[in-house]
């Protein structure tokens, strides 16, 4: 095959580089911020695109140049999302990921959405602009402690638990006031671990139970020192984590799962179209070997894995493009309508009791 990886970040991927090589394919990194897309009609045939590396003209990246696209994606996705819909829906190139995808898969809440529409499991969780009513909140949530997270965050980096009254009382009106919309979730009790599952087509090809080292903390990140070790998954929760990548349109992806320690049931709390690479050195395993074998197989097929995975794969499309005209709509005044929402916040958050009722 030949082989393009859509990523800014070379030395980070340079195994998945390698590996192409040694199994025999050609391979190029492309570098999504240097793309041109150049859409001329609406016919096919007539879209282009160029490469701007060196030299005065950047050179023209044809479709029979590349038989397959894998996308290492990790920062200015929307970008980097529609450079990848424009090799794949444009210039006809496989690639394992729907584009809209990765987009999900960057939204929290989005991916919550469509899991539980799904009828995944995930945590009890609201998702709101103006969280006013904390006691209606937490008991709807269950009890405290709760978890808050935004939507965008990574690496366990905007992810906060809030464990006492005190904390309720004054955490959602600091979230609001600070311009940030998050996801209130049930904490699952699970001794500070969770489950990162490499899903690779219709199977988990590698999974890693993530301990969190420091006693004080609740996150299990492998960027926030916790330790990680190989783990097999049960039929269920394979199926489970499969089931979830699939149903936002991910055939490569990270699956964080967490267990409830006291009842053994199992929730996914996010799906990565991007997911780090230490699993490889912790568990010896190199997920790459599995990513391209399933492109080899893949690949002359089209850009799903059947009737059932191209239907739901359409599905998301829709869901996509209609997403996209509404997007498109709401930021033609973007900055206008965040002025005036924000006034309106501030007016509301006046009004706003962000308190548990006194006694
Ligand atoms: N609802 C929850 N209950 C308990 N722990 C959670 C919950 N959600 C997240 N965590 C912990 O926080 C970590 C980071 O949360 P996650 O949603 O995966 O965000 P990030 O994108 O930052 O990794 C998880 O790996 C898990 O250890
Ligand atoms: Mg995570």
């Amino acid at each position: 095959m030949k082989i393009a990886i859509l990523t800014s970040s070379p030395v980070e991927n340079k195994l998945l580089f390698d590996t192409a090589i040694e199994r025999g394919h050609e391979c190029r990194f492309i570098d999504p911020r240097k793309t041109y897309q150049f859409v001329s009609e609406h016919e096919a045939g007539f879209d282009r695109l160029y490469y701007g590396t060196d030299g005065d003209a950047p050179e023209r990246i044809t479709a029979k140049s590349l038989d397959c696209v894998i996308n290492r994606i990790g920062s200015n996705v929307e970008y980097a999302a529609a450079v990848l819909r424009f090799l794949t829906e444009n210039l006809g190139i496989y690639c394992p990921n729907n584009p809209w995808g990765i987009i999900y898969a960057a939204n929290k809440s989005w991916t919550l959405q469509r899991l539980s529409h799904a009828k995944i499991k995930v945590p009890r969780t609201l998702i709101a602009e103006s969280p006013a009513h904390v006691k209606w909140i937490v008991d709807k949530i269950g009890s405290l402690p709760l978890i808050i997270k935004a939507n965008g965050g990574s690496k366990g980096k905007r992810v906060a638990i809030v464990d006492t009254k005190k904390s309720a009382n004054s955490m959602f009106e600091f979230c609001v006031n600070s311009g940030l919309r998050v996801l209130i979730e049930e904490f699952i009790e699970s001794d500070s671990s969770d489950i990162r599952a490499w899903v690779i087509g219709d199977r988990v090809a590698v999974a890693m139970k993530r301990t969190a080292v420091d006693k004080d903390d609740f996150r299990a990140n492998i960027s926030r020192g916790a330790k990680g070790e190989k783990v097999e998954l049960s039929k269920e929760d394979e199926a489970l984590c499969v089931r979830g990548a699939h149903c936002i349109g991910l055939r490569v992806a990270g699956v964080d799962l967490i267990k409830d320690k006291k009842t053994g049931t199992s929730y996914i709390i996010e799906i990565n179209a991007n997911p780090g690479i230490k699993i490889i050195d912790l568990t010896g395993e190199n997920v790459f070997t599995h990513v391209i074998e399933y492109c080899e197989n893949n690949y002359k097929k089209g850009n799903a894995d059947g009737i059932t995975a191209s239907m739901i794969d359409s599905i998301i499309m829709q869901d996509g493009n209609f997403l996209k005209t509404v997007s498109a709509a709401l930021n033609e005044n973007a900055q206008l309508k965040e002025k005036v929402n924000r006034l309106e916040l501030e007016k509301q958050s006046q009004k706003m009791n962000f308190k548990f009722p006194s006694k």
